[in-house]
């Protein structure tokens, strides 16, 4: 059985996740959505760990084959204790391409399977998760680019701000 693993922050989870999430199911049996606690930007998160897995948890509710799960530390140590295929990775444009190489190459040199990269389509390209927090912070409509669960946290994150 193929296993695919999709990491990221998901602070918190988009469309854009989600269209990858979808097209990854179509390429490997089973797709695990792994929400990193991201030592490096702990702090700077607005959701909480269990916030964050529990809007994936919702807005991947309807995707048969994906689980949403925590990962604890290193991606390439969880990609080994899952005995994973593969770690699949959405790229929007160049620069995230650039950021995704180094990461590959480190994460197979720490012993992770190989990096597949999906190109986002053309709709989600200009969505991040940075940008949706920040229109959604100076009251602008997100409704477009996150799942429903999401819009009704970030309004509850950023009420009265
Ligand atoms: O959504 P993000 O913040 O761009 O995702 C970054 C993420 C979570 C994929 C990356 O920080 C990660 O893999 N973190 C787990 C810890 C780890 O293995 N770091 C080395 C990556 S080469």
């Amino acid at each position: 059985m193929s296993l695919a693993v999709y990491p990221g922050s998901f602070d918190p989870i988009t469309l854009g996740h989600i269209d990858v999430v979808a097209r990854a199911t179509a390429l490997f049996d089973h797709v695990v959505l792994g929400v990193a606690h991201n030592a490096a930007k702990t702090g700077s998160h607005l959701l909480d760990i269990d916030t964050r897995l529990a809007l994936a948890r919702e807005s991947c509710a309807h995707l048969p084959g994906v689980e949403v799960d925590t990962i604890p530390g290193l991606l390439a140590d969880y990609c080994v204790q899952r005995g994973a295929t593969a770690i699949v990775k959405g790229v929007r444009n160049g620069t995230d391409l650039d950021a995704e190489v180094p990461m590959a190459l480190l994460n197979r040199d720490l012993g992770a399977p190989e990096t597949v990269l999906l190109v986002a389509a053309p709709a989600h390209a200009h969505v991040s998760s940075s940008l949706v927090k920040d229109v959604a912070r100076h009251g602008g409509d997100v409704t477009a680019f996150v799942p429903a669960p999401v819009l009704r946290a970030l309004t509850r994150a950023f009420a009265g701000a």
